[in-house]
């Protein structure tokens, strides 16, 4: 098996580490492996298996030799050194927004759209491919077995996303603002625009982006813009509202979506979701022996906490809207540096050089 030259860029990050993590839960062939970060965590080391690598900062000529680099250290890096790191040979899988709406770049999510990915082996010029934004990739792996059997015809989303979706920042902000409220006083917010502890804030992100008053905020429109991209239906009404809420890790989604063919029971509407690729269904009283949903038992749900650290897209709380017989509701969980990030960056890379992960 070919053994492929990896960097990751932002190695020191959360979702940096998480990509080293992956890397060797999947045992994907690495060769030789190079870390980079800022200035800040010059002299530091990372573990890779039994090696201690040290993490450099970025120069020119420091990708040449490497197959694949993840950039995973926000927009102005990635549209910096993505480009150089093509131009020395390698694949660039970026998890920043610098390129996701660039028409010619690939916005990919393996189970939805991976058939539009080159494959590497058989001799594919070098490209960058970006990672869809974390709340995106979520609700579009639950949408798309939905899509392909019943249709869409609009959807709405409101997120509950963690405070580790703004990064080691957005943690650490979490865990200093709840000690100080819990000691009576307060801290005055750098990472998030309000105080976090005990609290929920409607917004992530910025408004005005492009300078459009309409009162969506940047994350609304990532959700919004890439959900059509991905699932290849540029004029799908898609409409999100998104909540950073003081919960860890995973973030939850609250789904309505309109079908153009309903199915007529909740059990075809639950089927077709559990069959729907990197989808775990958790149907409200639990599955039985043969992984038939049970008619009764106490009600079970995917949470954010539960969700942390493990690899798929929970589905629960599938039930029509007493509204519109077209419209089914559902409440999506999963963990935002793993799918959201770094195994969704993994798995294009897989997909890129042929690997079969371990199972
Ligand atoms: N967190 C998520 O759920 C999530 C999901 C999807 C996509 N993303 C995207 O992934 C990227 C990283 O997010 P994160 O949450 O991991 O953030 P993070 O925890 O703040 O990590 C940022 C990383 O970037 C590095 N970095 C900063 N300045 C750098 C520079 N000049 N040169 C090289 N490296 C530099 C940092 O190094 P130091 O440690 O040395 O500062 C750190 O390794 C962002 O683009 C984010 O939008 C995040």
């Amino acid at each position: 098996l070919k053994k492929i030259n990896v960097g990751v860029v932002g190695a020191t990050g959360v979702v940096g580490e998480t990509f080293l993590s992956i890397l060797e839960e999947r045992e994907f062939p690495v060769g030789e492996l190079r870390l980079f970060a800022s200035e800040n965590s010059q002299g530091m080391k990372r573990r890779f298996h039994d090696q201690e690598i040290p993490v450099q900062t970025l120069a020119e000529g420091v990708f040449n030799g490497l197959d694949l680099v993840f950039f995973s250290s926000g927009d102005d890096i990635s549209a910096k050194w993505a480009p150089k790191a093509v131009a020395a040979g390698a694949f660039a899988v970026d998890n920043s927004a610098a390129f996701r709406m660039n028409p010619e770049v690939q916005l990919s999510v393996p189970e939805v759209n991976g058939d539009l990915l080159p494959k590497a082996l058989a001799g594919a010029n070098p490209i960058i491919i970006a990672n869809p934004n974390c709340s995106t990739i979520q609700l579009v792996v639950a949408l798309a077995p939905l899509q392909k059997k019943f249709g869409l015809k609009s959807v709405r989303v409101a997120s509950y996303q963690s405070v580790s979706g703004a990064g080691r920042a957005g943690l650490e902000e979490l865990f200093a603002s709840t000690k100080v409220a819990l000691e009576g006083e307060s801290l005055a917010p750098s990472v998030f625009p309000k105080t976090i502890a005990f609290d929920s804030i409607p917004q992530i992100g910025s408004f005005m982006s492009g300078g459009a008053d309409d009162g969506f905020c940047t994350e609304e429109l990532k959700i919004m813009n890439e959900t059509c991209k991905i699932l290849r239906a540029p004029n799908l009404p898609v409409s999100a509202f998104t909540v950073r809420v003081p919960t860890l890790n995973s973030h939850a989604e609250a789904v309505w979506v309109t079908l153009e063919r309903s199915p007529s029971t909740k059990e075809e509407i639950e089927s077709c979701l559990a069959q729907g690729a990197g989808i775990e269904l958790m149907p409200l009283y639990g599955k039985g022996q043969n992984g038939a949903a049970l008619a009764k038992g106490p009600a079970q749900y995917p949470t954010q906490a539960m969700a942390s650290g493990q690899d798929p897209v929970y589905v629960g709380r599938v039930h029509r809207d007493r509204n519109d017989a077209n419209t089914w509701m559902m409440w999506v969980v999963s963990d935002n540096l793993r799918k959201g990030a770094a195994l969704n960056g993994l798995q294009i890379a897989e997909q890129l050089f042929d690997i079969t992960p371990r199972a």
